[in-house]
């Protein structure tokens, strides 16, 4: 479990504040709370952070007046598969936070807001299509009718009947074969092509967590896509612009976004993560879970080459019923190269993705690395070897900010849900009440209006 608070960390680039500077804005947050916190739900497969935050006057995020991160029960690779137990982690977590909050916060705005909540799991499937038509107009003049009839072509797709489109994302259009064409009304062409990024999620999956979060005491002001709330706390614009792929490895799903020309091009989740790791380490060592999970964490490394043949280690691990503890001992070596081949598969499902999607040779910038797993030590050394792309660890940072943010990587997630969910609260201006879902099932297009709303934000054609 990552420690409650964590040390403070300097946006991307930048010195880390001076003191003065923090007690000017704690000074500016007491004079004024023209806005309601901030409160961001990540609910993930092995724990549920939440966070609240604080804006200033012009919408900047300022503080993270709570955090609290308690283990998640009730869930499976991303989604909820018991109500009750993920809603009970839910309200544990929510209730710590506002606690730790409650000496910064009115309580009553607090209890008003609504929270910014992540979705993942693998029931969201993306992909990518090209579709075209010839414009019918007499003088090869390009209207919004074409447009239009593009994203109606471009949402014609046969898929499961379970799985309902998040939303459509032009990315660009080729006018008469030339690409790279960002706003085609007005020019000229005759054949006219779009390529653009498809979202789709199961209706159910969606519906299970906003209704776990309800019965968890909350209210769901709005949902976001996880790899896209990840991306926004560990990717500077310059990632996005250049090309990144950010890769966040949690407990039970690798969330992967591809940022090009400043767009997603990419998005999936994958149903592997440092769950898996942990049950290798298990099998591999003959040792309960948990013991696999410690050892994980102190003596782990992806990198078996870079570990010595002579290194051992020893732990005491816990017998079943009152059978007491029983010592074992391993080679570091042993444990690195179990880690390794699941690590690797899980960089090469990446590189597949990434490949499968088109847009592998613009990744310039290369890997950013982050979730819980990314602390594994010789991970980039290993994302590097597999897929041949420089690799760094993604911290959450908020660039410009004067903020206490927790930068571990396993709050990325969290953090983005923050950044997402500060500039909603802001939009929508300090006297504004928050606009929840107003109910938990059955609510698929309000749900999913939303989702879209947050693709827009960085998807404006
Ligand atoms: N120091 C560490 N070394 C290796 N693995 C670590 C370390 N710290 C945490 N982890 C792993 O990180 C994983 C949890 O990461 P995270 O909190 O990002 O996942 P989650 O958000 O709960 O799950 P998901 O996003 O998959 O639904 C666990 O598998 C845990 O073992
Ligand atoms: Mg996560």
């Amino acid at each position: 479990m990552p420690p409650a608070r964590e040390g403070n960390r300097p946006a991307r680039g930048e010195k880390p504040p001076a003191r003065g500077d923090r007690q000017a804005a704690r000074g500016r947050r007491q004079a004024a709370r023209e806005y309601p916190p901030v409160i961001a739900l990540d609910v993930g497969t092995t724990k549920i952070a939440c966070l609240h935050g604080e804006l200033d006057g012009e919408g900047n995020l300022i503080a993270v007046t709570g955090i609290a991160s308690v283990p998640a029960r009730g869930m499976h690779k991303g989604v909820v598969v018991d109500m009750a137990e993920a809603s009970e982690s839910i309200r544990a977590a929510a209730e710590a936070a506002a606690a730790a909050a409650a000496e910064d916060e009115q309580d009553e705005t607090a209890a008003a807001a609504g929270v910014f909540v992540g979705v993942a799991g693998s029931h969201v499937v993306s992909m990518n299509r090209r579709v075209s038509i010839t414009n019918p107009n007499p003088d090869h003049r390009i209207t919004r009718a074409e447009r239009q009839e593009l994203l109606r072509k471009l949402k014609e797709v046969d898929v499961s009947p379970d799985l309902k489109l998040i939303h459509a994302l032009p990315r660009e259009y080729m006018l008469d074969g030339q690409d790279g064409i960002k706003r085609p009304v007005g020019m000229y062409a005759t054949n006219i092509e779009m390529e653009g990024h498809l979202v789709f999620g199961a209706v159910n999956s969606v519906q299970n967590l906003v209704g776990a979060v309800e019965h968890g005491g909350l209210r769901v002001d709005d949902i976001i896509l996880e790899p896209l709330a990840s991306s926004r706390a560990c990717l500077s614009e310059q990632d996005m612009r250049s090309g990144t792929l950010l890769v966040d490895i949690g407990g039970g799903t690798t969330d992967i976004a591809l940022f090009v020309s400043g767009r997603l091009a990419h998005s999936a989740v994958l149903p592997v993560g440092g769950n898996h790791i942990t049950r290798d380490i298990s099998v591999g060592l003959k040792v309960p879970l948990a013991a696999a999970e410690k050892i994980k964490l102190e003596f782990g490394h992806a990198q078996s080459h870079l570990v010595e043949d002579i290194e051992m280690a020893r732990v005491m691990v816990e017998e079943p019923g009152d059978a007491g503890e029983r010592p074992v001992t391993f080679s570091r070596k042993f444990l690195a190269r179990i880690i390794e081949a699941r690590v690797a598969e899980i960089f090469s499902l990446v590189l597949q993705q990434a490949k499968d999607s088109g847009y592998l040779s613009s990744v310039a910038s290369g890997i950013v690395v982050t979730g819980g797993s990314s602390q594994l030590e010789g991970i980039c050394g290993l994302a590097e070897l597999v897929t041949e792309f420089p690799c760094r660890i993604g911290y959450p940072a908020v660039a410009g900010s004067i903020v206490d943010i927790p930068s571990n990587p396993v709050y990325a997630t969290a953090v983005g849900l923050l950044l997402f969910g500060s500039e909603r609260v802001f939009a929508r201006g300090p006297s504004q009440p928050p606009e929840p879902l107003t109910s938990t099932l059955g609510l698929w297009e309000e749900v999913m209006a939303k989702v879209k709303g947050w693709f827009g934000l960085r998807n404006k054609t």
